[in-house]
């Protein structure tokens, strides 16, 4: 405090520009130039199935996929991936339609309260966007990163090889319970 004047310790980040593409789109926003992709994506993006966890790395729950490969987005610098392509949960789906790995997930009981699930389907799909046909031990090693305090993990470990199945071709995706329709309320139930 110089007389009534308030001088921060900190000084103020400034804003830049960050662009990227995010599940297929171009995206030009601005943020604090030290923002952490997590807050990019849920704060500018508006990709709340980015989970804010542990915020220090040790949870997984807000991985992303940055140009193919799992990245913890509250360790991840914004800046740092400007230009990338980047895969959020909400990325998966292709439109009304679960991926494969999220349907297995429902299936098999890979996700109970959830909030763990949006990381555990981005390393998942990593996984096997490069291996098909994954051992339980090559999954075990893919989701080390994440954490579930809720299902002990061996549904989690039987939806990402159900999955597989269906990314091998040995199994098909099952059909939809019912199909999609609008959002009754597109501006909230007020
Ligand atoms: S919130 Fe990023 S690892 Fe937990
Ligand atoms: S389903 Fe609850 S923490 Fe994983």
């Amino acid at each position: 405090m110089v007389g009534d004047e308030h001088v921060s310790m900190i000084p103020a980040a400034h804003t830049k520009v960050w662009n990227s593409e995010v599940n297929g789109q171009p995206q030009e926003v601005l943020a604090p130039s030290n923002a952490v992709l997590l807050d990019v994506l849920r704060d500018k993006v508006g990709c709340l199935g980015v989970k804010r966890g542990c915020d220090m790395g040790t949870c997984g729950c807000c991985a992303v996929m940055v140009d193919g490969q799992p990245r913890l987005s509250c360790l991840t610098m914004a800046q740092d991936v400007q230009g990338s392509t980047i895969t959020t949960v909400e990325g998966l789906a292709d439109g009304a339609h679960l991926a494969p790995i999220q349907q297995c997930f429902a299936e098999h009981g890979g996700s109970q309260c959830g909030f763990c699930t949006p990381g555990f389907l981005i390393s998942s799909q990593a996984l096997l966007d490069k291996n098909p046909n994954p051992t339980d031990a090559e999954i075990s090693t893919a989701i080390e990163g994440n954490l579930c305090r809720c299902t002990g993990y061996q549904q989690i470990i039987q939806s990402i090889q159900a999955a597989a199945e269906i990314h091998r071709g040995d199994a098909s995706p099952a059909k939809p319970a019912s199909s999609a329709h609008s959002d009754p309320h597109p501006s909230g139930p007020n």
